[in-house]
């Protein structure tokens, strides 16, 4: 009896588990005809609607999925995923439409509609944020939090004061210093690899006083994962990239908690470092608001820079009378800065000639290629409509490859900058009230790099390729640039 019961309830489960399948299946049948034919109806609604005002070119692709599977190709081919946009540009000009997964971007490249768009002095763009990269950075970063913005910027200013900058600058002088007295003997020397950790132990150690051998390690391997994390798809399952990153967005925040209570809890201990001031400042950021920053400032600062450099001694080592002029400059600053000193603030004024190669790499490489915004309210941009719920996309790069701003915009020619660039036209740090917050710090560091390798090394670029790293969030070499260096004299390192 008790196996009859057991058989009955078995069968009656299983068929009502058949039938809840077949509501399953039904209303998924239904839901996805209704969404087609929303999207159909929604497609000829704006035809019709769209040919009475003048909406950009551009292609809609399929319905729902857009263009999103050409931007997924451009995403993962050696030429980057500005690919997408150079050869829409191409074929429609300075302002275009696309649909990606269902969403309208507007891609646009006129110094015209930059400063619009990057002013936002209508208040018409905002900028947003994708949510699976906000999840990573964190909801409280300067990024992400759109009604805290002004306080958070205010907040972190004081790790780009003067004086701030100066200290950081000086370590990461001494850092660069230190790995360049081991690259002689090294071989194989890649630029994006060896800066990416000098520039990540100069700022653990300015930001938190961290400077132990193994916690550096461990928080370099937990910010390349969330780096790697960043384009990925927010999928949340154990293998995903988006999944590992997120765990270790975890495991770096538990750290700086760690740090947190120790701070708060020892008498005697006095650090002078950003994060001291960020706790005893009043008012004060919360302890989300902190971590969530702190994270984002090395997000920001760390693989751009590095990206930055590697393109600027891939450039000028395939441009060598470039260097030759620069060295020229360089070794005349050696004898008049003080011997045994670090670079200054000052020093670096002192470059006219390195600061038009940064520039020029900078303008070369565009490491962020586009800048996001959303449209809250209908406007006009260029005669066309763009519609309130679209995004806008301020295309840095294609300004920046103009030729009717720069001329022969694919030679690398720092001269170019000897008179003063059309406003809007030069814009790798973006501009108005989201410009980057280190892009002093980041010349800063280019120059301090430039200056020592310059002075220290010959060097030969060994693999030429300029592929771009697939998936990478900006404009990051594949190869990393990899080198050979040889001295240029002796001594030449001496100076510290
Ligand atoms: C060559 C290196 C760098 C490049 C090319 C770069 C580029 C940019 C760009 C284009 C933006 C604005 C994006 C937009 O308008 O949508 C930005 C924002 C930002 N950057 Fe940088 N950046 C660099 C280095 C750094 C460094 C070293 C730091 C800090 C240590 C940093 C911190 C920030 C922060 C905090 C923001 C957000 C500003 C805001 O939203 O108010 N960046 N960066």
């Amino acid at each position: 009896m008790p196996q009859m019961t057991l058989i009955h309830a078995s069968s009656s489960s299983s068929s009502w588990l058949s039938s809840c399948l077949d509501t399953v299946i039904y209303a998924s049948l239904i839901w996805l005809i209704f969404r087609i034919a929303k999207l159909l109806l929604w497609s000829s609604h704006n035809d019709a609607s769209d040919s009475k005002l003048r909406v950009p070119p551009g292609n809609r692709g399929l319905p729902f999925i857009g263009e999103t599977l050409q931007l997924m190709k451009a995403v993962k081919s050696s030429n980057g995923v500005h690919d997408f946009v150079r050869v829409r540009r191409l074929r429609y000009g300075i302002c275009f439409k696309t649909n990606v997964l269902g969403q309208t971007h507007v891609f646009l490249s006129s110094t015209e509609s930059a400063k619009a768009i990057l002013n936002n002095d209508s208040g018409r763009f905002p900028k947003t944020l994708i949510k699976s990269m906000a999840k990573i950075m964190g909801q409280e970063s300067v990024f992400s939090a759109p009604k805290q913005h002004k306080l958070i910027r205010n907040h972190l200013a004081y790790f780009f004061s003067t004086s701030s900058v100066l200290l950081f600058i000086k370590q990461f002088d001494k850092l660069v210093l230190d790995a360049l007295g081991s690259w002689e003997h090294k071989g194989t020397v890649i630029i994006h690899d060896e800066v990416v950790k000098i520039i990540l132990k100069t700022m653990l150690k300015s930001m938190m006083s961290l400077e132990r051998e193994d916690e550096v390690e461990m928080m370099q391997k937990d910010i390349a994962t969330v780096w790697k994390a960043l384009p990925a798809l927010p999928i949340m399952l154990p293998w995903t990239r988006y999944y590992k990153g997120f765990q270790a967005r975890q495991r770096i925040m538990a750290r700086v908690e760690k740090i947190f209570s120790e701070r708060r809890s020892s008498s005697g201990a006095h650090h002078e470092d950003f994060l001291q001031h960020l706790l005893t400042e009043t008012p004060s950021l919360t302890d989300a608001q902190i971590k969530d920053n702190i994270l984002t400032m090395i997000i920001a600062g760390q693989d751009t820079t590095a990206s930055a450099i590697a393109w600027m001694v891939k450039f000028l080592g395939e441009n060598q009378e470039i260097v030759n002029t620069l060295k020229a400059e360089q070794l005349s600053l050696v004898e008049k800065f003080l011997p045994e000193s670090f670079q200054t603030l000052d020093n670096l004024n002192d470059m006219p000639y390195a600061s038009k190669v940064v520039k020029e790499s900078l303008r070369m490489a565009s490491i962020v290629q586009w800048y996001p915004r959303l449209v809250v309210q209908d406007c006009e941009i260029h005669g066309y409509t763009i519609k309130k719920g679209w995004k806008v996309n301020v295309d840095a790069k294609s300004i920046h490859y103009d030729p009717a701003v720069y001329k022969d915009p694919n030679k690398f020619i720092p001269s170019r900058f000897d008179a003063e660039s059309k406003p809007y036209s030069f814009i790798p740090f973006g501009q108005g009230e989201r410009i980057c917050m280190g892009m002093y710090m980041a010349r800063a560091m280019m120059l301090v790099f430039l200056h020592r390798l310059v002075v220290t090394y010959k060097w030969k670029v060994i693999d030429s390729d300029s592929s771009i790293l697939k998936g990478a969030p900006f404009m990051t070499l594949k190869t990393g640039c990899p080198i050979h260096v040889t001295p240029i004299r002796e001594g030449a390192r001496s100076n510290k």
